[in-house]
């Protein structure tokens, strides 16, 4: 495998890789995997271009694109809106680069000029409001950014999703006072004023200078489900999938609807509360906010004792420790409803799976409930093997130091296969 090694404190380190790839920076969850961690499984299981990979919990598409570059034709199943419109545009290399640019750059001429003649967009409304962190963007920069994003949704095109997509980013990146570390927060320095209309042009000409790199590569299919992994779209054919590389959510009380959402919201895909918990109830349950009356995935663990003995022996150190808040309540709770997810996923996956596929889970420990130790891959790989997966090993991936515990945290590759 291809890591930069380190050495820090006598261990050795596999270190992240500062990419900057084409394609995959078009848009980018914070907690993407890295690009060549794909690659390395492609070559690892032998993938070849007569194969089908699929990704059950896409994200923003890196499994895809990585496998579209390099030939292999790929499926994704996500449902947080934005991350799946973000994968369905980053495969999308079949449009013109030089048509986009004139395009994109008639859009600009519009918005620039609506802003200079201090043209009023269409507010946000009230539930909109509400859905946003506070203070997420200021007036000036939303107020352009609105404008901006009219005039894109005015000249529907073949170039639509990539335009909205540049936005996305830019919205998120360079208009927003957002900051990514990796939970999501307001920077305490706002931007007041944000060059708005060239810096999305700007992401469009990079965008149009990565279609000339890969226009050679669009040949090969790669979908993007709307789909909730523990319910597979039966858009899959039965028995057609050789391989699955994926990084899910792990149980690290991190809320992905929170991390999008300003995009998810001025981009239109969540209008109010009640399409927000909509979107939350599709997800894994792997943290406290994101856990509702009648959540049974639980069951699919009652008999996986070292999962039961975990959560008890973090719910009586919560009693222990005298700690009554809501969330403290839930944290044994969303430990045995992740792993049952988990499992009604694998055991839902089973059937699209090919005799002899090959299954790479990216996962990392962690110790958010009361610093108590849950090692993710190993837990996820005996909830696999309950259900008729073979363990075929752990890879380290990378290890980083914990900011609460002071510790290292491992990110391991949970590597299994399916005999039928
Ligand atoms: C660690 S991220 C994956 C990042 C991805 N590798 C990428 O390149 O962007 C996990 C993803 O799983 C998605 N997810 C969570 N629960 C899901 C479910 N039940 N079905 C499908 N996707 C889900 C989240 O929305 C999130 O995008």
């Amino acid at each position: 495998m291809s890591y930069s090694t380190q050495k820090k404190n006598g261990k050795e380190l596999n270190r992240l890789y500062e990419d900057d790839l084409p394609i995959h920076d078009w848009y980018r969850f914070v907690l993407s995997f890295p690009p060549h961690l794909v690659k390395d499984y492609i070559i690892k299981f032998g993938i070849q271009t007569d194969q089908i990979v699929l990704d059950p919990f896409a994200g923003t598409g890196t499994t895809l694109v990585e496998c579209k570059k390099n030939g292999i034709k790929s499926y994704g199943c996500e449902t947080n809106p934005i991350a799946n419109f973000a994968s369905t545009v980053k495969t999308n290399w079949s449009i013109s680069g030089e048509e986009l640019l004139a395009h994109a750059t008639s859009i600009a001429e519009i918005a620039k000029k609506n802003i200079q003649q201090n043209k009023t967009p269409k507010p946000l409304n009230e539930d909109q409001t509400k859905l946003l962190i506070a203070n997420s963007i200021s007036d000036l920069p939303l107020k352009k950014a609105l404008i901006l994003l009219e005039a894109i949704d005015s000249r529907k095109s073949s170039f639509h999703n990539h335009e909205r997509l540049a936005f996305a980013k830019q919205l998120v990146y360079s208009y927003s006072n957002l900051k990514f570390g990796p939970e999501v927060g307001v920077s305490r320095k706002k931007k007041e004023d944000v060059d708005v209309i060239n810096l999305w042009l700007e992401d469009i000409k990079k965008m149009v200078k990565d279609l000339k790199l890969v226009e050679t590569h669009s040949v090969v299919d790669s979908t993007s489900l709307n789909c909730d992994a523990r319910f597979i779209s039966h858009t899959l054919q039965p028995n057609s999938i050789d391989c699955v590389i994926t990084s899910p959510p792990y149980p690290n009380e991190k809320d992905y609807t929170r991390t999008t959402r300003l995009e998810n919201v001025i981009l239109g895909y969540i209008h109010n509360a009640e399409e927000l918990k909509e979107t939350k109830k599709n997800l894994l349950r792997s943290n406290t906010k994101n856990v509702y009356k009648g959540d049974a995935d639980d069951l699919w663990v009652k008999d996986i004792q070292s999962i039961q003995d975990l959560a008890a022996q973090i719910e009586a150190k919560r009693i222990e420790l005298n700690k009554t808040s809501g969330f403290e309540k839930l944290y044994h709770k969303v430990l045995k409803l992740y792993f049952g997810g988990m499992a009604r996923h694998l055991m839902d996956l089973k059937p699209y799976l090919k005799d002899g596929a090959k299954l790479a889970y990216v996962v990392g420990d962690q110790a958010s409930y009361f610093r108590i130790p849950v090692r993710t891959a190993a837990l996820l790989g005996e909830v696999a093997e309950s259900i008729g997966y073979t363990v075929d090993g752990i890879d380290l991936f990378r290890e980083r130091l914990s900011t609460t515990t002071k510790s290292f945290i491992r990110e391991e590759v949970l590597l299994l296969s399916l005999k039928k």
